[in-house]
């Protein structure tokens, strides 16, 4: 990178905008708005949660180019494990400003004394895979984004388990059945979370985040939809959750977020049941598509998702980096 042509700064709230321009550039199937920014931003921030983000400007135009971040994972929160983000424009590829934001972040995270700096790079963006394995990171899982067309999803396939449930008491419902806005809805569906959210396999320890983060994220975020948010109980505790979300700028698409079961009811049938409703309820909507992540690590999940039609899209490498002394 040409320093004498680009100058790496701190991120400004008002680079925001542009951020949204670019990942929307580089990743069209995920695009965000500024506002989503904003809203996950905020979030991502709260304390003890760890965020260093740095911008790159072109010192001619003051436009802001690229984006790298340093963060830690609400779900698996270790100072001593952090995240690194890259996010060129693609008009300001190849002048070595990603290189030069890696190398940063690197130079940063030793400063702080992390042991492991975690990245991603897509299979088919050769470069950013060069990159990783040139500094070193070594693979400790893949992950892809799963897309499942709504028309040609088997749904008549899958056996519809409510009665079934229903005999052993458990019963289906949804969050905005349950009441969304409910302080006892919103404990049993926290703890829920927690409980389920401990199992899921990750590259690092399980931290779950706080009540204010998870309601402020899933319970009343900018994509929530409480009548797409599919909950088993049984009498007054929660069992089971699998929640769909949509973004501003895909409004043919549903997001499907969590999905969990409690440790104890699990092999039922509830996760599958779960996320059958969730897929008519986009074929009733008249959603196209629906997107989700899964990894290598988690076969059941994926295995779920298979059943239900999800095909693999866009699949990306992550690594781990020592910094080990
Ligand atoms: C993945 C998870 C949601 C499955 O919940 P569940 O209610 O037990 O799933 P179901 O009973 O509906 O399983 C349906 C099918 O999925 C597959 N499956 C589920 N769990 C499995 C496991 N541990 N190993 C292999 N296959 C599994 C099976 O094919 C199963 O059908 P079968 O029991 O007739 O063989 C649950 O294990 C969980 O909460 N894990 C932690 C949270 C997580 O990882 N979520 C995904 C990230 S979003």
């Amino acid at each position: 990178m040409d320093r004498t042509c680009f100058l790496l700064r701190p991120f400004r709230d008002d680079d925001v905008e542009a951020f949204a321009r670019i990942g929307s550039l580089q990743f069209p199937e995920t695009p965000r708005t500024a506002d989503e920014i904003r809203h996950y931003r905020e979030l991502l921030g709260l304390p003890p949660q760890i965020r260093y983000e740095v911008a790159v400007e072109e010192r001619s135009s003051g436009r802001m180019v690229a984006e790298g971040e340093l963060g830690s994972s609400p779900h698996s929160f270790d100072p001593k494990r952090l995240w690194a983000y890259v996010t060129v424009d693609p008009e300001f590829e190849r002048l070595g400003i990603g290189r030069a934001l890696g190398d940063h972040l690197v130079h940063e995270a030793r400063r702080r004394e992390v042991r492991f700096l975690m990245a991603g790079a897509r299979l088919n963006h050769p470069r950013a895979l060069r990159f990783l394995q040139r500094s070193g990171f070594v693979e400790k899982r893949r992950t892809w984004r799963s897309v499942l067309e709504v028309a040609s999803a088997p749904l008549e396939s899958i056996p519809n388990r409510t009665d079934d449930l229903a005999r052993e008491d458990i019963e289906l419902t949804t969050l905005a059945e349950e009441g969304a806005d409910r302080p006892e809805v919103r404990d049993g569906v926290y703890r829920l979370s927690v409980e389920a959210s401990r199992d899921v396999p990750r590259v690092g320890v399980y931290t779950p985040v706080s009540r204010a983060s998870f309601v402020a994220a899933h319970l009343e975020g900018p994509g929530v939809l409480p009548d797409a948010f599919f909950l088993a109980k049984c009498g007054h505790e929660y069992l089971g959750l699998s929640n769909l979300e949509k973004l501003a700028a895909l409004p043919a698409t549903l997001i499907q977020a969590f999905t969990g079961t409690h440790p104890a009811w699990r092999r039922r049938g509830i996760a599958l049941e779960l996320k059958r409703r969730g897929v008519a309820y986009a074929r009733r909507q008249g959603f196209k598509s629906i997107q989700t992540f899964n990894d290598s690590l988690n076969e059941p999940m994926w295995s779920i998702n298979r059943r239900l039609g999800y095909q693999r899209q866009n699949e990306w490498l992550e690594g781990e980096l020592s910094l080990v002394p």
